[in-house]
């Protein structure tokens, strides 16, 4: 007879809905943030793409990271890889975005607002007819006008006075960065205020990258070398954390000293999570079997719900933070594929770890294909990427999942392919805009909030039919 025999079926993020409660003025998508922390390692937000070779490479980690979030690269790829392209992060260069995206002063405010979806900049510059600097459009503060779309943009725009503006078009990047420590940006115009090109403060940031390491030899050696180069944390990136290696690589990596957070994972139950974290682990990662290309269940009848292993690890850092005053990072990992997934897995967790959602974009390691299916790299023609898992016959992670040799490997995932979504930052920049909205519903600030004033609802099957999709109609087309 199995020790236990739980007849209380596990649950997914698309199964809660989430209350509303008390609005304040203040409270609107200007105001709130996304910032969390792994550890001591600060995020802008709250999003890790997965370290899966089909997803995170050098242009995912740069684009993520750019927007604040983190690319954790995969232990699959050689030491040398993983060093190179932390090294590429480490030394990107802030530069002008030379021609950039701008709307004429006869346009509407729709026209600038479809632009911010298309390109995900939240600011657009506005000309005249001469290519002439009028102002800006500034897309979060005309969220809190009252204008209409078909109003005219200049009703809206911060005028051309009121904004860091230099005439010297021959600026250097050097300059510009000093210039950036008084402002968040700085328009370049030529000496007859033609609009030349703009620098932004974040692209002066740090950019922070994590490295995956596995609990086989030569995690050490990866350590030491992607350390050197600069990653900011390390992710031990195992299908299941809960055993002895596991333990050993956390306390040797802690005597390491290296003062950068140890996330480890992954787990889905109360016990192992508590044996990670009494085991000096900084960040704990949740999952098995709940990721969009795994095979895991259908196999070996192993894993669990995400919500439900979220829930259990969750009680298992109250009751560790009670007990030491540690608090321990959650990220979630496997299954959250939209916003409202992790609007869901938000209340919760503080970060959320996405390998399918990443991987429909541009950015993504995948091999791109045009509508045949024929292999493209013009980005127009890019109709699918190709995806597949770590546990995967093509990448064929062995230490991912325990096997000792290729002798004793099954498959854990599949091969396909998923539909492009174009570029991350506008989709990104979207479904953040969504998750700020939900918070707002319910009066949050910032996830530290949320986390203490969520209150989410179990829907049964049949509310599920009229709360979580239209029905009784067709939709159009
Ligand atoms: P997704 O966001 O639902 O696509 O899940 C991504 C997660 O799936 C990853 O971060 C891994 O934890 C997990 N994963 C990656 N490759 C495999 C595999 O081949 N089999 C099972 N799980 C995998």
């Amino acid at each position: 007879m199995a020790k236990k025999v739980i007849l209380e079926a596990g649950r997914t993020f698309s199964e809660f809905s989430l209350l509303t409660d008390y609005t304040s003025k203040d409270c609107n998508l200007n105001s709130i943030n996304l910032k969390t922390n792994l550890g001591d390692l600060k995020l802008g937000n709250p999003f890790l793409s997965a370290a899966m070779t089909s997803v995170t490479g050098y242009e995912m980690a740069l684009a993520l990271g750019k927007e604040g979030g983190l690319g954790v690269l995969p232990a699959r790829l050689s030491i040398r890889e993983q060093v190179e392209i932390i090294n590429q992060i480490k030394g990107y260069e802030m530069g002008f975005v030379e021609d950039p995206v701008s709307v004429r002063d006869n346009a509407t405010i729709d026209e600038a607002v479809r632009l911010v979806e298309k390109h995900g900049h939240s600011k657009i510059p506005v000309t005249d007819r001469n290519n002439v600097f009028l102002g800006l459009f500034n897309f979060d503060k005309y969220l809190e006008s009252n204008e209409t779309p078909a109003e005219n943009i200049m009703t809206v725009i911060t005028k051309e006075g009121e904004l860091p503006v230099t005439n010297n078009e021959n600026i250097t990047v050097d300059e510009a960065k000093k210039e950036l420590q008084k402002n968040n940006y700085l328009v370049v115009l030529d000496d007859l205020n033609r609009l030349v090109k703009i620098a932004f403060k974040k692209d002066v940031d740090n950019i922070v990258v994590g490295a995956a390491i596995s609990t086989h030899k030569g995690w050490k050696k990866r350590v030491k070398e992607c350390d050197k180069a600069g990653a900011d944390i390390f992710v031990i990136d195992t299908s299941d954390a809960y055993n002895e290696f596991t333990a050993k690589v956390i306390k040797e990596y802690n005597a390491m000293n290296l003062g950068k957070p140890i996330c480890a994972g992954n787990v889905i139950t109360y016990e192992g999570a508590k044996f990670l974290m009494e085991n000096g682990a900084d960040v704990i990662k949740v999952g098995m079997s709940s990721g969009s290309i795994c095979t895991t269940q259908r196999e070996k009848a192993t894993g669990r719900a995400p919500m439900t292993a979220l829930l259990d690890v969750e009680k298992a850092r109250t009751e560790y933070y009670k007990n030491t005053g540690k608090y321990v990072s959650i990220i979630i990992d496997g299954g959250v594929s939209d916003a409202g997934n992790m609007i869901i897995a938000l209340s919760v967790a503080d970060a959320v770890m996405m390998g399918g959602y990443f991987n429909h974009f541009f950015e993504a390691e995948g091999e791109k294909y045009d509508e045949n299916m024929q292999l493209t790299t013009h980005e127009p023609d890019i109709k699918y990427i190709a995806t597949w898992g770590e546990g995967s016959a093509r990448a064929r992670n062995l230490d991912r999942y325990g096997h000792v040799a290729r002798k004793t490997f099954f498959a854990e995932g599949e091969e396909g392919t998923v539909q492009n979504w174009g570029r991350l930052k506008p989709k990104l920049k979207q479904d953040i805009r969504k998750i700020k909205a939900a918070l707002s519903n319910t009066g949050c600030m910032n996830l530290k909030d949320y986390h203490k004033k969520a209150i989410i609802e179990l829907m049964s099957p049949y509310t599920q039919n009229i709360v979580g999709d239209t029905h009784d109609m067709k939709v159009k087309e």
